[in-house]
């Protein structure tokens, strides 16, 4: 092997914690690498968030064509084309990793495709189809991401059994679908291949859905699963499967006994696991810990020079905490005085209808012994949301009794994961209620939903009756 090229900082993994720090090492003058071993993008950009929430709308849009009667809009013989559907979405995939290419090329940032290992602290064996090459930086940031749990008795096969990946890549719709997990992925996809006309069937491990979510959130898009037709077994441990009939027969184990329930596709998204294993870190000495890269506020490991972003280091594992832990890691590498120093992350959920949040739920608030004050406020008072035949579900905020302060916002209703952005610049600043309520939002919006639930908490409801 020849000797190693040197650089100012090296970056293993181009997703959505990746590329950002590349960006940003180039941006500032920095000889900087990044080094992928499958697609620059990541899981987020090619197999993740983006086509998802591409399947996500087309489904919503295929739903919208077949029930638009009640506006006066009769759509005769809708029809389903999924090659077609998963060729725009391949598209819309190209268009996103093309874009973050050519970022990091107008940031002067260079690009590897290949498999790092660390040699030394500051030295790689990268694994190119070329042959292995050497690379060193005083700077490496670990940003590998993370991959699907498989479980006992559900080997993925590509065939019946079906990662998330798979489940984005169906050529057409499965007459019957059991999804593994009633969590994100698993409600996502679900709702999204029922609209499309699977009759889908989620087995969840808990006594309820999106375990970790507000019951209250949570409970709108139950009833939405139920109308849907989508059958939940809660409280319910998939066992195995075998080939029966022409379908998978898949045996669960439920509080009633063991029943069985058949399907041309399971799907299995019982949660993501960190890419810390073959890196060669034991071969470092870096801390890692259940699977986690252990990090401070500035993003460092335990040794020096070595960083970690994103998935590998640590929950929540969202691509936007991702990015900014990201941006942090180059600053800090830069000399910049920068820590992941944040007051909320939000976390979305394009669920139908979409649930969002940032801050502290009421639960954690009152574990947290802080008074609260809570308003809630439903979509159904909004002129926005009936016009667009979209009222189901509410805003709720909770803010600290004594003092006004908003620690937390949950929206479950249409277009909660772009209303979210406003509760977190609320809560990182500091807001009061006041402030909210004081903000005039344009009407007719759906945006109004948070001022509107902050007159509420006041005590001074406008659009809905005082209690
Ligand atoms: P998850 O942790 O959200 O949900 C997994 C679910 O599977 C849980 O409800 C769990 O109780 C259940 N489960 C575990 N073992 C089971 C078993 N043997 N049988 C039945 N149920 C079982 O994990 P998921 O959906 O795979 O997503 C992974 C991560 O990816 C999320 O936690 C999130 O961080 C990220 N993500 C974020 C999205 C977003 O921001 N919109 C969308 C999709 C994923």
């Amino acid at each position: 092997m020849e000797s190693a090229v040197k650089y100012d900082a090296i970056v293993i993994g181009a997703g959505p914690g990746g590329y950002p720090a590349g960006i940003r090492l180039g941006q500032a003058g920095k000889k900087v690498l990044v080094i992928e071993k499958e697609k620059i993008g990541g899981v987020c950009l090619n197999v993740g968030c983006i086509p998802s929430k591409s399947i996500i709308q087309a489904a919503k849009t295929y739903e919208k064509a077949s029930h638009a009667d009640k506006m006066g809009i009769s759509v005769a013989g809708v029809k389903l084309d999924v090659g077609k559907m998963m060729t725009w979405k391949d598209e819309v995939v190209t268009k996103l990793t093309t874009g973050v290419k050519g970022l990091l090329k107008a940031a002067g940032a260079e690009v590897m495709v290949g498999e790092a290992r660390f040699e030394t602290a500051n030295r790689l064996v990268v694994k190119t189809a070329d042959g292995d090459k050497r690379v060193e930086a005083g700077s490496i940031i670990i940003a590998s991401g993370s991959r699907p749990i498989a479980i006992p008795g559900f080997a993925f096969d590509g065939k019946r059994i079906l990662d998330s990946t798979g489940g984005l890549a169906l050529r057409e719709v499965p007459g019957r679908m059991i999804v593994i997990g009633g969590g994100y992925i698993g409600l996502e996809l679900g709702i999204a291949w029922a609209k499309l006309g699977s009759k889908v069937a989620v087995v969840e491990a808990t006594a309820g859905l999106l375990p970790g979510n507000d019951p209250e959130l949570v409970d709108v898009v139950a009833r939405k699963i139920k109308k849907l037709g989508i059958e939940v077994h809660l409280e319910a441990k998939a066992l195995g499967w075998e080939e029966a009939g022409g379908k998978a027969r898949v045996k669960i184990a439920t509080k009633a006994g063991e029943q069985t329930l058949d399907a041309d596709t399971v799907l299995v998204c019982v949660g993501r696991r960190p890419n810390s294993e073959d890196l060669g870190l034991d071969k470092i000495g870096v801390t890692v810990e259940r699977g986690f890269v252990k990090v401070d506020k500035k993003q460092r490991t335990n040794v020096p020079g070595v960083y970690a972003i994103g998935d590998v280091a640590g929950q929540p594992m969202l691509a936007h905490k991702a990015t900014r832990e990201g941006e942090v890691a180059a600053e800090v590498i830069c000399g910049h005085k920068a820590e992941f120093d944040v007051r909320c992350i939000p976390a979305v959920i394009f669920v139908d209808p979409e649930i969002a949040t940032a801050g502290l739920s009421e639960v954690e608030a009152k574990a947290q012994g802080l008074a609260v004050k809570v308003g809630k406020f439903p979509f159904l008072a909004l002129g926005r949301a009936i016009s667009t035949t979209e009222t189901d579900g509410f805003c709720k905020i909770i803010a600290d009794a004594r003092t006004d302060q908003v620690l937390g916002v949950g929206i479950v209703g249409s277009g909660a994961t772009d209303l979210i952005s406003e509760a977190a610049l609320a809560i990182e600043m500091g807001a009061l209620l006041r402030d909210l309520s004081l903000t005039i939002h344009p009407h007719p919006t759906l945006g109004e939903v948070m001022m509107e639930t902050a007159h509420v908490a006041l005590g001074e409801p406008l659009h809905i009756p005082r209690r």
